[in-house]
């Protein structure tokens, strides 16, 4: 089992010993352990005899099994069969289902504790606990930076937001993207429009002591991923500008249509009801984001500045601050969860 491998990478590395066994005639990863031994299977009435015998030629103290079966079988005997050898690893089907516990739990906390938003419009109804947990758990499957506080906020500002196109700049993997996609589905709120270069170039910040700027990515390979997460739910309701959102703005500005050979073709109303700005954070470009895309955002839209707050550099809650100040007299309602800056237009 694929589970099995990825136990015996991390016990060679961690300089253990590990023999591995199973049933088969011939098992074809027998070959990758370092000492293998074969076992009748589990209904044999020879098993629990011949696994003493392997635990003590061996000198076996623990055992992992990702089958669900074999493990509440061993679970059960081996106190008897084999004393002082224990299951190293916890119940499969408990690690299998811990997921989606949570994320039924977020689902039901969203619910249970409803964000007191002063927003201009009247919420709609919510959408259910399993709709909010299907959501957080296939976005838990996404790497990326869109952490659950700020999933929660997303889940609240989408009952209040009117009909447009959602906008994303800086997509990289498809985090938020998904989750903005997502709700956007549920909510009908409109399409999404994912705005990002993704090249290595455009990744330089110049920020802080410039710890972001050094790690290694392939900005190529960011694409593809983002990609293999989004084509699954894109139902034609998403594309994207492979573009610097300065670019991007005066293409999405000329013509509501984009087309990918990906997701084909997405018509765009050209009024936007959620931006999300989380492109590269150094102030020149965040500034540049919000000069080319804020003056498109509707009354009762939301423009959403992605890392306000920030270890590594203040570009965004600089631009920020710029445009609370600026828009004072027509926000109708702003605050910062998960480290992210929300404002409504009145
Ligand atoms: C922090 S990542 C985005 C993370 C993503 N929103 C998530 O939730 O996982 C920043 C992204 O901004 C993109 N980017 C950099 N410069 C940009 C620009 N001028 N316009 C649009 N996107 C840009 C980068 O390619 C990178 O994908």
């Amino acid at each position: 089992m694929p589970r099995s491998l990825t136990y015996l990478e991390r016990a060679l590395a961690e300089g253990q010993s590990v023999v591995g066994s199973s049933s088969l005639g011939h098992d074809p990863v027998r070959e990758r352990y370092p000492q293998w031994a074969h076992l009748p299977y589990v209904t044999s009435p020879d098993f629990d005899k011949a696994l003493k015998q392997v635990t003590t030629v061996h000198d076996i103290d623990g055992i992992f099994t990702p089958n669900p079966v074999i493990w509440d079988y061993l679970h059960r005997t081996l106190l008897h069969t084999c004393p002082g050898v224990t299951l190293v690893n916890a119940s499969p089907i408990d690690v299998e289902m811990a997921p989606y516990q949570t994320a039924m739990d977020f689902g039901k906390s969203v619910l249970a504790h409803p964000l007191e938003l002063a927003a201009s419009n009247a919420a709609k109804p919510a959408i259910s606990t399993l709709e909010i947990a299907s959501l957080f758990r296939h976005a838990d499957s996404i790497p990326g930076m869109c952490d659950h506080e700020k999933i929660r906020a997303l889940c609240e500002i989408f009952r209040h937001t009117p009909a447009g196109d959602i906008v994303e700049i800086g997509s990289w993997w498809g985090k938020s993207a998904f989750v903005l996609l997502r709700l956007a589905q549920c909510y009908e709120t409109g399409k999404l429009l994912c705005i990002d270069p993704w090249s290595n170039e455009h990744l330089i910040q110049h920020e802080g002591k410039g710890l972001v700027d050094r790690v290694p990515v392939s900005a190529d390979e960011a694409l593809t991923v983002y990609l293999l997460n989004l084509l699954p739910y894109a139902n034609g309701s998403v594309n994207f500008i492979r573009l610097p959102s300065v670019d991007a703005a005066i293409q999405y500005r000329k013509t509501p249509l984009v087309a990918t050979p990906v997701f084909g073709k997405t018509e765009y109303s050209g009024r936007i009801a959620v931006l999300h700005i989380d492109g590269n954070h150094s102030y020149a470009n965040a500034q540049a984001d919000v000069a080319s895309w804020c003056d498109l955002v509707m009354p009762g839209g939301w423009v959403i500045i992605d890392d306000y707050i920030w270890p590594y550099g203040d570009g965004p809650q600089r631009v920020g601050d710029e445009l609370l100040s600026r828009w004072f007299k027509k926000i109708a309602c702003s605050f910062v969860m998960g480290s992210a800056l929300f404002i409504q237009i009145a």
